[in-house]
C-alpha cells in the first residue's frame, strides 16, 4: 500500500525545481543538484503512510538507513517543533510551502489556506505550517519574482 499518489509526484516534482533554482543563485551547480534531489525524495514518507505527521519520520528513517546525506532534512520537514537546523531543510520548508498539491507556485497564504481546508484550521498541520511560514518566509525569494 503507498499513499504516494501522482498528486505528490506533481508537488515534489514542483518543490525540486523550486529548490532547484533558488540554490543556484546562492551555491553551484553540483549544490543545486543535490537540492534537486532533495525535493524530489523529500515526501517518500508517504510510501508507507498516509499522515502528514508521520511522513517526515517514515521518510527520514528510510533514508538515514540507506546513508543519505540530507537524511534529516526530510526527516525534520514541515515540523514546526523540531530543534534541528539547517539551511537546506529551510529551502526545503520554503519550497514546501509555495507549492501547492498540484506542483504550481503559489503564495504562503494560499498554500496555508488549502492545508486549513484539507485539515481545519484548528489541525496541527495547519498551525506548523504557519509557524514555519513565519520563520522562512524572508531568508529566500523566488527569482522570477524579484523585482528589480
Ligand atoms: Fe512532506
Amino acid at each position: 500500500m503507498t499513499f504516494f499518489t501522482e498528486a505528490k509526484a506533481l508537488h515534489s516534482f514542483g518543490v525540486a525545481k523550486l529548490m532547484y533554482k533558488i540554490a543556484l543563485e546562492k551555491r553551484d551547480h553540483q549544490y543545486a543538484h543535490d537540492m534537486y534531489l532533495l525535493g524530489l525524495i523529500h515526501d517518500l514518507g508517504y510510501a508507507e503512510t498516509n499522515s502528514m505527521l508521520e511522513h517526515p519520520i517514515k521518510g527520514g528513517e528510510v533514508l538515514k538507513e540507506k546513508g543519505y546525506k540530507y537524511w534529516k532534512e526530510v526527516y525534520n520537514h514541515g515540523r514546526a517543533d523540531s530543534k534541528y537546523e539547517s539551511d537546506e531543510l529551510d529551502l526545503l520548508n520554503f519550497a514546501d510551502l509555495r507549492i501547492n498539491a498540484f506542483g504550481e507556485i503559489v503564495s504562503f497564504e494560499d498554500r496555508l489556506r488549502d492545508i486549513g481546508v484539507r485539515y481545519g484550521i484548528h489541525s496541527p498541520q495547519y498551525i506548523e505550517a504557519g509557524i514555519i511560514i513565519e520563520n522562512i518566509k524572508h531568508k529566500f525569494s523566488i527569482p522570477s519574482e524579484k523585482e528589480d
